[in-house]
C-alpha cells in the first residue's frame, strides 16, 4: 500500500485523494470557513471529509454511485452528463462560493482522456451556472489532446488561473488539477 493510502486508513478518511485536496487548498486557499461547496464527482468521500475539515458551511456532493451517508453533507445520486441534474441541483441550493470536481470516467486500464476531458468540461458547465460571482473552481484534467482550448476558456473567466499537481498525484499520472479563483461573469 503507498504512503498516502495507509496515512487516509490510519486517519479515517475514505481515499488517498483527501491529501490533493489539502495540499491544494493550503496552496491556494480555495476553500474557506463558512463557504458553500458543491463536488462533483464525490465518491467515495474524501473530498467531502476534507470540505468538513475546513468547516465549510454547506456542502453537497454529486456521484453516479452512492455514497455511504456522512453526517453534515448532502448528496445526489445521478449522471451529471443527464441535464436534469440542474433542476436537481437547483432544488437544493441556487449558487456555491466553490465548486470542485475530481470527475473521472471508471478506467479499466487504459484511461479514456476524451472522455475524461468531457466529464470535465460538463463538470465546468454546471460551475457556470451555479458558481457565484467571484467564486473558485477546481478540476482534475488529464494531460492530453483538447486540454489547451478548455484551459483557455477558463483564463477567460477567472482573476486566477493555475495548472499544478498535488505531492499526492502518483507521477506517473497524466491528472493535473486546474485552479481558478474570482469567477468574472456576471449573472
Ligand atoms: C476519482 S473519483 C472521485 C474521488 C473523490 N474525490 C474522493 O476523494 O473520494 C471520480 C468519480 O467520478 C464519478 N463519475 C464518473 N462519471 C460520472 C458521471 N457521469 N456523473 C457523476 N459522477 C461520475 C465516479 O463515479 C467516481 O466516483
Amino acid at each position: 500500500m503507498d504512503p498516502f493510502s495507509k496515512k487516509a486508513r490510519a486517519e479515517g478518511y475514505r481515499a488517498r485523494s483527501i491529501y490533493k485536496l489539502k495540499y491544494l487548498n493550503k496552496k491556494y486557499k480555495l476553500i474557506k470557513q463558512h463557504d458553500s461547496v458543491l463536488d462533483i464527482g464525490s465518491f467515495p468521500g474524501s473530498w467531502l471529509q476534507a470540505c468538513k475539515d475546513f468547516r465549510a458551511e454547506f456542502i453537497l456532493g454529486i456521484d453516479i454511485k452512492p455514497i455511504k451517508n456522512m453526517p453534515g453533507v448532502r448528496f445526489i445520486q445521478a449522471d451529471i452528463e443527464n441535464d436534469k441534474i440542474f433542476e436537481k441541483i437547483k432544488a437544493i441550493k441556487n449558487s456555491f462560493d466553490v465548486i470542485i470536481s475530481d470527475v473521472a470516467p471508471k478506467t479499466t486500464g487504459n484511461l479514456d482522456k476524451e472522455k475524461s476531458l468531457d466529464l470535465t468540461k460538463r463538470a465546468y458547465e454546471i460551475a457556470k451556472v451555479f458558481l457565484k460571482p467571484d467564486g473558485n473552481f477546481l478540476a482534475k484534467i488529464f494531460q492530453g489532446g483538447g486540454v489547451e482550448d478548455f484551459v483557455r476558456e477558463i483564463k477567460n473567466d477567472f482573476e486566477f488561473v493555475k495548472l499544478t499537481k498535488p505531492l499526492a498525484s502518483k507521477k506517473r499520472s497524466y491528472e493535473i488539477y486546474i485552479v481558478t479563483k474570482g469567477f468574472k461573469i456576471e449573472k
